[in-house]
């Protein structure tokens, strides 16, 4: 029996608040509404969901790293990654998507350039593989479905895990 690849949906800080925070922006849907979603969403498309959300950006990181080898070994086909505030400043969170090498969506649930002028700016869509952003929650299927169909384009071009277009 084959063991099924996963897709890591990670969450940056504040995030756990989603439901209660500024709901006139971000709705009334809750993290772990969003995380059931995401998993019937992986289930459909016969991928692990690994979710994860934290407010401490070592923290992050340290989960940026290991998904690097699991995707270079094919366990994983890469990460929807909401970093909230971290997008507009964070060269740690940068640096480490690029040195993993591992394909990231960056996901916005509100329209960011639509808001105020420091969140216009993303130090993360330099280095995303793509971007979806205002959506709302639904944004996080368009992002599990994005990485979904790169990942099988690539690999049917023959493309090993790890090696970028
Ligand atoms: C956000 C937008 C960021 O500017 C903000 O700091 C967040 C959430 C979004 O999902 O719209 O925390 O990433």
């Amino acid at each position: 029996m084959s063991i099924k690849p996963s897709i890591t949906v990670m969450n940056g800080p504040n995030l756990n608040t989603l439901g209660t925070r500024k709901p006139e922006v971000y709705g009334r849907t809750t993290l772990a509404d969003v995380e059931q979603m995401c998993r019937a969403d992986a289930e459909r498309l016969g991928l692990e969901l690994r979710f994860l959300q934290s407010n401490y950006e070592g923290q992050l990181i340290d989960w940026i790293h290991e998904t690097g080898p699991a995707f270079k070994a094919g366990e994983s086909i890469g990460m929807v990654y909401n970093p909230g505030a971290h997008t507009h400043y964070s060269y740690a969170i940068r640096d480490a998507i690029e040195a993993a090498m591992v394909p990231v969506i960056e996901l916005h649930i509100s329209n960011v350039h639509a808001r105020e002028e420091f969140r216009h700016h993303s130090v993360v869509s330099p280095i995303a593989r793509g971007i979806i952003v205002g959506f709302g929650v639904p944004g996080y299927s368009l992002a599990i479905r994005g990485l979904f169909e790169l990942h099988e384009a690539e690999v049917s071009k023959n493309l090993k895990p790890g090696v970028r277009t």
